[in-house]
């Protein structure tokens, strides 16, 4: 596994932060980590990088232990922090010499000139950072995380505030670089990790609630349906979380409307039909409303 983690916790002052979160990456996946704002996911990625200590749990970057083998690990990680802080007043080769120099690589100019061809700078790179727009500023920030060849991309939500253009490109770089690296990278865009991961998580207030393969969970989201069943008479509804594939049930109205999130391929407004009749209840209405992702995603996040 490129990327293990396990119960890991980072607490401040009484917020959990992160609370006990476990997943991992296998090498030349892309994962996608997807949550709300303040879910924990930078949070999570500085624990990686060994810039925060958790409070507990532990976590593997490249077969190394993030807390007891440090420096190995950080070696193998190269980390596009959140809102991608750069000098603006550093020349683009200036800046990414002085990465280079950091991490002590072997012939540091041609391994500039290299990445500044990797990531598609070539025509910018007698410019100063602050002459450049988001979408290249991101380029240099990926630029800078690889230089040292890492195995892992940390990329903390490396597309937020692009263009579309920009947006364009840089997922498509993104892409690029996942073939020969392992990649983490958050999200609060739904529709970005369907394009761009193998492997999806979703936090939510320091909370794992989903994860695995993107084509599975998106799979089981498309299956995802809201019911909605009005009765003539108030009625208990009891029957309807006996249905086959009915999760939930919300009564409302005093036991008029019924809305039932239910799961699965088939038809499920039938039962829904068939068990009414049985129990004696007259429907005024029954329809079910197909849930895009944002929604499911609302769904899995929203506050129990
Ligand atoms: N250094 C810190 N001190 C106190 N609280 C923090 C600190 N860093 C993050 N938090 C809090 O922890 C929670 C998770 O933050 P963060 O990991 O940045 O979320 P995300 O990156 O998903 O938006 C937030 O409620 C945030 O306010
Ligand atoms: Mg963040």
């Amino acid at each position: 596994m490129a990327v293990t983690v396990e119960q890991l916790t980072k607490t401040f002052g009484t917020q959990h932060a992160v609370d006990e979160i476990s997943f991992s990456a296998e090498e030349g996946q892309i994962l996608g980590f997807l949550g709300p704002n303040g879910a924990g996911k930078s949070t999570t990625m500085k624990m990686l990088t060994g810039y925060l200590q958790p409070d507990n749990g532990k976590a593997t970057v490249a077969g190394y232990d993030v807390v007891e083998e440090g420096l190995l690990a950080r070696r193998q990680i190269g980390y596009l922090p959140e809102n991608n802080p750069l000098n603006i007043e550093m020349y683009i080769l200036e800046y990414l010499e002085w990465v280079a120099g950091f991490y002590q690589v072997d012939n540091p100019r041609k391994r500039v000139d290299e990445m500044i061809d990797l990531v598609g700078l070539g025509r910018e790179r007698h410019k100063k950072i602050g002459q450049l727009s988001k979408g290249y500023r991101q380029r240099v920030g990926l630029a800078q995380a690889l230089i040292h060849d890492p195995a892992v991309l940390l990329l903390d939500e490396p597309t937020s505030g692009l263009d579309p253009n920009q947006l364009i490109d840089i997922r498509q770089l993104i892409r690029e670089l996942g073939k020969n690296k392992t990649i983490l990278f958050s999200t609060h865009i739904m529709q970005e990790v369907a394009v761009l991961c193998d492997r999806l998580i979703i936090i939510h207030k320091g909370k794992l609630v989903a994860n695995g393969p993107v084509e599975e969970l998106l799979h089981q989201l498309s299956g995802s349906q809201r019911v909605v069943v009005r009765t003539e008479q108030p009625v208990d509804g009891k029957a309807f979380s006996d249905i086959k594939g009915v999760q939930r049930v919300d009564r409302k109205e005093d036991g008029r409307l019924f809305l039932l999130d239910t799961r699965g391929d088939h038809q499920i407004s039938a039962d829904i039909f068939r068990t009414s009749v049985s129990q004696g209840w007259t429907l005024t209405e029954l329809h079910a409303e197909s849930r895009g992702v944002e929604d499911v995603f609302q769904q899995l996040t929203k506050d129990q």
